[in-house]
C-alpha cells in the first residue's frame, strides 16, 4: 500500500447503520465517495443508508476534497496501488477517458436503465462499448443574481457581458456608499483548477473562440476571439471581482454571495436550493439566468455533472453496483433534486411538478441544461486532464495580469501541441 491510500484509508469514516450488521450478518460493506461540496455528502448519506436498511449491506464514506482536481490525484494514486479500499467512486463527466482502464462495465448491472437517462450523457460514459459509470446529475453554469438589489437599481439581467460589467460596477458602488462596504459586483471560479477551466470554455465560447479543441482534434484556442473573452474576463478582477477570486472555487464564491456580498455570482445549480435555505440571508432575493454573451458570440455554459461507477478493484462489484443503480434511480434523483437542487439525468424527471416547483429555472433553462458545451474531454481522452491543466493557467496568468489574452493563447497552442505530440490525441 502506498503512503498515499494509507492516507486515504485513514480517512475512510463509518456511518454505515452499525445496528444493521448484526441484524443482517451475511451483509457486506461497500465503500463510496460522493463529493464534499455543498451538501454533496448529507444528501449522498441519507440515500446510502436507505440502501442500507434495504439490502443489510453497510456503506462506508471515503471523505474526499472539494476540488475535482485533487479528487482526480487521489482516485488515480488509488488506482495506481489497485487499492481495494474504494468501491464506488463519483465521476466527473470529464473522466470517463482518463479512468477507462480501471472501472467495470455495469452494463450487466444497469438491466438497461441507462435508457431512461441522457443519451448524450450515456454516449459520454461508455468508452470502447462499455458503461464505465451511471449518470448521477448533470450540471452547467449559470448565473445567479440579486433580484433585490437589480429592482432597486432599476437594473435588468444582463444578457451581455458588457451590460454585466455596468450594472455590477453601478450597483457595488451604489451598495459600498449606502454602508455595505464588503459589497462584490461579480464572483466566479478563478482558481487556477478544473473549474476555472468551466469558467474559461464559457467566456471563450461565449465570445466564439472555439473550444480549445475542436470535435476533429484541431487545437483552436489561438484565435482573436479567444484573446478577447480571457482579457475581459482579466478586466473584472479587482474591479467587480475581489482579488481574491483568484482563489475561489465553487465554494468560496457561494460563501461570499450567499452572505449576501456580490451582486452576481457563476456557479452550478447545486447553490440554488442552499441560497433558499431557512438561514440564508439571500432567501427569496435571488435570481437564475442563462450566462451573458460576448460580443459576437452567443450565451455558453460548461456542461458539468457527476457519475457513479464501481472501481474494478472492488471486492463487491455486485453488492457495489446495486448501491450504484439504487442512487443513480429516479426516486433517488427525484428527491435529490427537490431538496439539492441537483439536475436530474432522467428527462422525464424535467415535467415533474415537485421538481419544477422547487427549481423553477429548471424549467426555463431547460435549452441550457441540455444544450451546454461539453469540454474537450472524449477527443482528448487520456490527455484531457493535461489540456485543462495547460488551459486552466494559461487562463490563470491573464486574470492574474501576467500576461495578455492574445500571447497566452499563442503560447498555449505551442503548449497544447507538446501535449499532443502529433496528429492524434490517442
Ligand atoms: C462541478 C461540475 C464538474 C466540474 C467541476 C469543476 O462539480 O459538475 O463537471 O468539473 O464543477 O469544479
Amino acid at each position: 500500500m502506498t503512503a498515499m491510500t494509507k492516507t486515504a484509508a485513514a480517512v475512510l469514516i463509518s456511518f454505515g447503520a452499525l445496528g444493521a450488521i448484526g441484524a443482517h450478518a451475511a451483509g457486506v460493506t461497500v465503500t463510496i465517495s460522493c463529493g464534499s461540496v455543498g451538501q454533496d455528502f448529507e444528501f449522498c448519506k441519507k440515500a446510502g443508508d436507505e440502501w442500507s436498511a434495504k439490502t443489510g449491506n453497510t456503506v462506508k464514506h471515503l471523505s474526499i476534497p472539494q476540488s475535482s482536481s485533487d479528487i482526480l490525484g487521489l482516485f488515480r494514486q488509488m488506482f495506481a496501488a489497485k487499492a481495494t479500499e474504494l468501491d464506488v467512486l463519483s465521476v466527473d463527466v470529464v473522466w470517463p477517458g482518463l479512468l477507462k482502464e480501471h472501472l467495470l462495465d455495469l452494463t450487466p448491472y444497469a438491466n438497461g436503465a441507462q435508457k431512461d437517462h441522457f443519451p448524450a450523457i450515456v454516449a459520454n460514459n461508455t468508452v470502447n462499448g462499455k458503461l464505465l459509470a451511471m449518470p448521477w446529475f448533470t450540471d452547467a453554469g449559470v448565473l445567479y443574481y440579486r433580484k433585490d438589489l437589480l429592482a432597486k437599481y432599476n437594473e435588468k439581467a444582463p444578457t451581455t457581458w458588457a451590460e454585466l460589467t455596468a450594472t455590477a460596477t453601478k450597483v457595488m458602488e451604489g451598495e459600498r456608499k449606502a454602508g455595505a462596504p464588503d459589497m462584490q459586483g461579480f464572483v466566479f471560479q478563478a482558481k487556477a483548477y478544473e473549474g476555472l477551466t468551466c469558467d474559461g470554455v464559457e467566456w471563450v465560447s461565449s465570445f466564439g473562440g472555439g473550444n480549445i479543441v475542436d470535435s476533429t482534434g484541431k487545437i483552436t484556442i489561438n484565435n482573436p476571439q479567444a484573446a478577447k473573452a480571457l482579457d475581459t474576463a482579466a478586466g473584472w478582477i479587482g474591479t467587480i471581482a475581489p482579488t481574491g477570486v483568484l482563489n475561489y472555487g465553487e465554494e468560496e464564491a457561494r460563501g461570499v454571495f450567499q452572505k449576501g456580498n456580490a451582486v452576481f455570482m457563476r456557479n452550478w445549480p447545486y447553490a440554488w436550493s442552499l441560497s433558499q435555505g431557512a438561514d440564508s440571508p439571500v432567501k427569496g432575493k435571488v435570481g437564475v439566468v442563462a450566462l451573458p454573451k460576448g460580443d459576437g458570440g452567443k450565451t455558453a455554459a460548461t456542461l458539468g455533472g457527476w457519475q457513479l461507477a464501481v472501481s474494478k478493484y472492488s471486492k463487491n462489484p455486485k453488492e457495489s453496483a446495486d448501491l450504484v443503480m439504487y442512487l443513480t434511480s429516479a426516486a433517488v434523483q427525484k428527491d435529490r433534486a427537490i431538496r439539492g437542487s441537483y439536475n436530474p439525468t432522467i428527462a422525464a424527471l424535467y415535467k415533474d411538478k415537485e421538481v419544477l416547483t422547487a427549481n423553477p429555472f429548471f424549467g426555463d433553462l431547460y435549452d441550457t441544461f441540455v444544450g451546454a458545451v461539453p469540454r474537450p474531454a472524449t477527443i482528448t481522452g487520456a490527455k484531457y486532464n493535461e489540456v485543462s491543466a495547460a488551459f486552466w493557467n494559461a487562463t490563470h496568468e491573464v486574470l492574474s495580469k501576467k500576461s495578455t489574452g492574445a500571447e497566452s493563447v499563442k503560447k498555449l497552442e505551442g503548449k497544447l501541441n507538446g501535449i499532443r505530440r502529433g496528429p492524434n490525441w490517442n
